[in-house]
C-alpha cells in the first residue's frame, strides 16, 4: 500500500456516501477508524467504535466529512481549529462567505481542507480535458451535462446545489475561468422543501453550457456532450464510457478512491482545491 495506512481516521456521517468512503478506505488498507453518527448505532461488518459527538473525533489524524451540506461549516470551523487535516464531502459550505472563512482558518491553521469534487478525479474528465486540448487547442463550443436521477431527496439543499455543483465543478476543471452570465432556473415537481430540479446555463466567451439536473426523474441519466469542431464528445458516466470521432474509452478507476489518495497524501500543500471550491461556489450563488 503506497499511503499512510496507520492514520486515525474520523468519519463523520455515516449515511449513504459515508459507508461508501468507508468501504473505498477499508478497501485501500485502512482500518484503524472511528465514525461519528448519533442515528447509527452498530456498523456491520467492521464493529469501529461509534460516537454521538463529533467533537469525540478530536484525536484522529484525519477527518472526512459525509453529513448534509448545511452541517459542514460547523463541523469544519471545529477541525481546522484544531489543526486536523479535512476531507469535506461538496458543496463545502452554502454561502460564499463561509466557503471564505474556512479557507481562511485552513491558512490560519496551516491545515489541509480538501473538498471532495469527486469528478475531477474521474480519469473520463481527465481524457476529455487532455483530448480536446490536445486535438483543439481551445475550449469545446457546446457543453451539456445532464444528471437525473429518482432522488435521494435532500431538504437541506436543492438540486442545484447538489446535483449541478457538480457539473459546475467539472465545467469549471475543463474551463478554468468564470461565466460572463449565468442563469439557474429551478423547479419544484415533488412539493418538498427544496427545489428539486434545475437548469443553469452558463456563458463563457467561447463556450456555451446547459446543466440539467433532478431528483425527480424516473431515470438515472448521466449523458454529456461536447461540442468540437468537426465531432461531439459522449461521455455516459452512468456506462462509465466516452465515445469520440475515432475511439471509444471505458473508466477504468474509481474516481472517489483518486480524490481519497489525494488527499491522504497531500501533506505538505496546505490548501487544496481551493479555485475550482471558490468558482463552483461563485456560480451557484449566482441569482
Ligand atoms: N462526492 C459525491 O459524489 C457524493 C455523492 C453522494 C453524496 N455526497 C455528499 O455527501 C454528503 C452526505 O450525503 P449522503 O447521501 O450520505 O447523506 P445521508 O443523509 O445518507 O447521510 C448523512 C448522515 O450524516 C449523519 N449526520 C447528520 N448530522 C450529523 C452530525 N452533526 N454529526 C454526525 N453525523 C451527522 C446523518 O445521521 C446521516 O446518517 C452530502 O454533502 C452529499 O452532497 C457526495
Amino acid at each position: 500500500m503506497e499511503y499512510m495506512n496507520s492514520y486515525k481516521i474520523g468519519i463523520i456521517g455515516y449515511g449513504h456516501w459515508g459507508k461508501i468512503i468507508t468501504n473505498v478506505l477499508v478497501q485501500s488498507g485502512y482500518n484503524n477508524i472511528v465514525v461519528c453518527d448519533p442515528a447509527i448505532k452498530e456498523i456491520e461488518g467492521f464493529g469501529f467504535p461509534i460516537y454521538d459527538d463529533y467533537k469525540q473525533l478530536i484525536n484522529c489524524d484525519k477527518i472526512f466529512i459525509c453529513t448534509p451540506a448545511t452541517t459542514h461549516y460547523e463541523i469544519c470551523k471545529f477541525f481546522l481549529n484544531n489543526h486536523i487535516p479535512i476531507f469535506c464531502e461538496k458543496p463545502l459550505a452554502i454561502s460564499q462567505s463561509e466557503v471564505i472563512q474556512l479557507y481562511n482558518l485552513a491558512k490560519i491553521n496551516n491545515t489541509v481542507l480538501f473538498v471532495d469534487w469527486t469528478f475531477i478525479y474521474n480519469d473520463l474528465v481527465i481524457k476529455i480535458k487532455d483530448y480536446i486540448y490536445w486535438k483543439y487547442k481551445k475550449p469545446p463550443s457546446l457543453i451539456i451535462m445532464n444528471r437525473l436521477n429518482k432522488g435521494p431527496i435532500r431538504d437541506d439543499v436543492s438540486a442545484l446545489y447538489d446535483l449541478s455543483s457538480h457539473d459546475i465543478s467539472i465545467i469549471t476543471f475543463l474551463l478554468n475561468k468564470t461565466p460572463l452570465n449565468i442563469q439557474h432556473k429551478q423547479y419544484n415537481i415533488l412539493g418538498g422543501s427544496q427545489n428539486d430540479t434545475c437548469i443553469s446555463t452558463l456563458d463563457y466567451d467561447n463556450t456555451q453550457c446547459i446543466i440539467t439536473s433532478s431528483w425527480a426523474a424516473n431515470s438515472k441519466i448521466r449523458t454529456c456532450y461536447f461540442n468540437c469542431d468537426d465531432e461531439t464528445l459522449m461521455w455516459d458516466d452512468y456506462q462509465k464510457i466516452l465515445v469520440m470521432k475515432n475511439d471509444t474509452c471505458y473508466s477504468i478507476s474509481s474516481p472517489l478512491a483518486n480524490s481519497i489518495k489525494t488527499f491522504l497524501k497531500c501533506n505538505t500543500t496546505p490548501i487544496k482545491n481551493q479555485t475550482i471550491t471558490m468558482m463552483t461556489m461563485d456560480i451557484l450563488n449566482a441569482y
